[in-house]
């Protein structure tokens, strides 16, 4: 089984992702933590803006996703992607083509044989166009900005919330505009507004859309 979440950067995917999987007894796969990972990479080798070179470092690119933590070369970089650095170049590494094969490839060999959650931009649309059930999240870009705002303090980040919200409504904007597999909601995916929701609101709607979407196909 193959559950599919998308959304634009802070509308809560990974959050419900986590306990959903924990609550269906799915494994999670956490897709934007990869395009994190080779974002990483291609910034500690400095060759961010250089393209033809990110894509030869694909050819020996060591990523790996554990129950624990996300390793680049063995080591566990879970914090680093998430800090704003990674978050400010991220949706240019997203938008090359053969980034996209590589990490498509690999997300649907992680996936084979197993009863899987996935989220982030392209799961319902591309990754797997034949998820049983899929949901799109949104939210006011505002309430994304001070959602991940609360979550980098909260990780002793030094961050200002007028720069998230810029890097949010940039994302979006790469990420819908892109040529390759670019963010929107597949014709079959069920809206979910996060807005004025708390987690627990938001995970027992996707909860009752499961039970009525799976039980229906
Ligand atoms: O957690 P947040 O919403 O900030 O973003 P993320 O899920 O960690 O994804 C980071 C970036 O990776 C996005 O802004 C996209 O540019 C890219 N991404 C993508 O292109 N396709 C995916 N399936 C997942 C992420």
């Amino acid at each position: 089984m193959i559950i599919a979440i998308d959304g634009p950067a802070g509308s809560g995917k990974s959050t419900i992702a986590k306990l959903i999987a924990e609550d269906l007894g799915l494994v999670y796969l956490d897709t934007g933590a990869m395009y994190r990972l080779v974002t990483l990479k291609a910034l500690n080798e400095g060759i961010l803006g250089d393209f033809e070179k990110i894509k030869k470092m694909l050819d020996n690119l060591n990523i790996d996703i554990k129950e624990n933590g996300f390793y680049l070369d063995n080591v566990d970089v879970s914090d680093e992607i998430r800090k704003p650095i990674v978050s400010e170049n991220v949706s240019d590494i997203a938008a090359i083509r053969e980034v996209r094969e590589k990490m498509v490839d690999l997300q649907r060999k992680f996936s084979e044989s197993k009863n899987v959650i996935l989220d982030g931009r392209d799961i319902g649309t591309v990754v797997f166009p034949n998820a049983n059930v899929k949901i799109f999240l949104v939210a006011d870009a505002k309430e994304r900005a001070n959602r991940r705002y609360k979550e980098l303090v909260k990780k002793g980040e030094n961050v200002k919330i007028e720069e998230i919200y810029e890097n949010i409504l940039k994302r979006d904007e790469i990420d819908s505009t892109r040529k390759e597999s670019p963010l929107k909601k597949a014709e079959d995916a069920i809206e979910v507004d996060t807005t004025s929701k708390n987690i627990e609101e938001v995970k027992n709607e996707i909860l009752n859309i499961y039970s009525k979407y799976f039980i229906c196909v």
